[in-house]
């Protein structure tokens, strides 16, 4: 029986602060995952967030808050290698690689990339980044940070489900034709969450901004929470809700992201008792989104307070930075260059 430890690995994007649906999709699985006996790696998907942001100046600044927002909520950087992915530039040369076992059809149905085709589509003017080889590449490279550590599981929300999956594709596809080479990972469960937004939209995401962050104060929580719709005509919430104890009645999709936040943040007793009050009906919705905000405050505050300590400065997050792209190199490096082998072109002199 192999001894060797599991390998566990995800990473976020930097283009924003960290919502809802990035901590109870993403993040509360790295903290879970992190006192396992495993070798895990989180990261900052700098490179990844180039095919959206085009200020030079925002995009480092980004990403040491994005890193210093991972030690606020409980990333360790002792137990995970915590890491900025363009510290590990050989991803880069996987994701060429790879590139050469991946149809262009393949990337073409990739869900991201047919979502900003159609937004271009209708706004031929957009602002930022055009359609670009980056974008269509996206899942090549995500595909290269899972395979590079050789990852088993990659704890992703559920609207990462397709990359992962073409991620696998791809390291099946590379080993079909260069021999075995590349570990695949486990797919991804069943009870991955997507976080609906506070607009009452499918999905909380950055650039819908139907957010609520981690570093919301008070105010802004309950202004935020204040605004959400609850007066909309009824829909059906998600018949095919991944969360099976999360039965609930129909309601009006702002309704469901309260009820959501609530059964994530509240004891059970009180999410049971306003269960209760919606299935007699009543005017309570006030009384409700005061709770939901108080709950989101009360999680939020020592968050707030980790990421405001002097001592989580920024050469505090550089001084482990450096430490952990050593820890993770070795690993990276070895996987680059047996797919070299692998492929023929041997291995790289000037790094030998
Ligand atoms: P990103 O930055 O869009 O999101 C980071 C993580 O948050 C999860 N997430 C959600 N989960 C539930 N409900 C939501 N509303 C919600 N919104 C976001 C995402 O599923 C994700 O887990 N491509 C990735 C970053 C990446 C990556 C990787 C991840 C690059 N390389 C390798 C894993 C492995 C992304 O854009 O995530």
């Amino acid at each position: 029986m192999s001894t060797a430890k599991e390998v566990i690995l995800s990473g976020i994007r930097p283009t924003g602060r960290l919502h809802y649906g990035n901590y109870f999709g993403a993040l509360t699985h790295f903290l879970r995952l992190q006192e396992r006996d495993a070798n895990c790696y989180y990261f900052v998907a700098d490179y990844h967030a180039l095919t959206t942001i085009t200020d030079r100046r925002e995009i480092y600044q980004a990403t040491l808050e994005m890193l210093r927002t991972y030690v606020a909520c409980g990333l360790d950087p002792h137990k995970s290698v915590i890491y900025r992915q363009s510290d590990l530039p050989c991803t880069a040369e996987l994701a060429l690689l790879l590139g050469m076992v991946t149809n262009i059809g393949h990337l073409e149905r990739g869900t991201t990339y047919k979502d900003k085709l159609g937004r271009l589509q209708d706004d031929p003017k957009m602002e930022g980044n055009p359609l670009s080889y980056g974008l269509l590449g996206y899942p090549v490279l995500m595909a290269a940070d899972i395979l590079i550590v050789k990852a088993d599981l990659v704890p992703v929300g559920d609207d990462q489900r397709q990359h992962l999956e073409m991620a696998c594709d791809i390291a099946a596809k590379f080993n079909h034709r260069f021999g075995e080479t590349l570990h695949i990972p486990k797919a991804l469960g069943r009870d991955a969450l997507r976080l609906p937004g506070l607009d009452g939209s499918a999905k909380m995401g950055k650039s819908d901004n139907n957010t609520l962050d981690l570093l919301d104060d008070p105010a802004t929580v309950l202004r935020k929470i204040k605004a959400v719709p609850t007066t909309t005509d009824p829909l059906p919430l998600d018949t095919e809700s991944n969360e099976p104890e999360m039965v609930l009645p129909k309601m009006p999709p702002g309704v469901a992201v309260l009820y959501r936040l609530l059964s994530l943040l509240a004891p059970e007793d009180a999410y049971l008792d306003f269960l209760e009050q919606y299935r007699q009906g009543g005017k309570f919705y006030g009384n409700l989104k005061k709770e939901v905000a108080r709950y989101v405050s009360e999680f939020n505050a020592p968050i707030i307070e980790s990421y405001n300590d002097p001592a989580h400065d920024d050469a505090f997050i550089e001084e482990f930075l450096r430490e952990n792209a050593k820890r993770v190199a070795p690993v990276a490096l070895e996987t680059v260059e047996a797919c070299r082998e692998a492929m023929g072109i041997g291995r790289s002199l000037y790094r030998a």
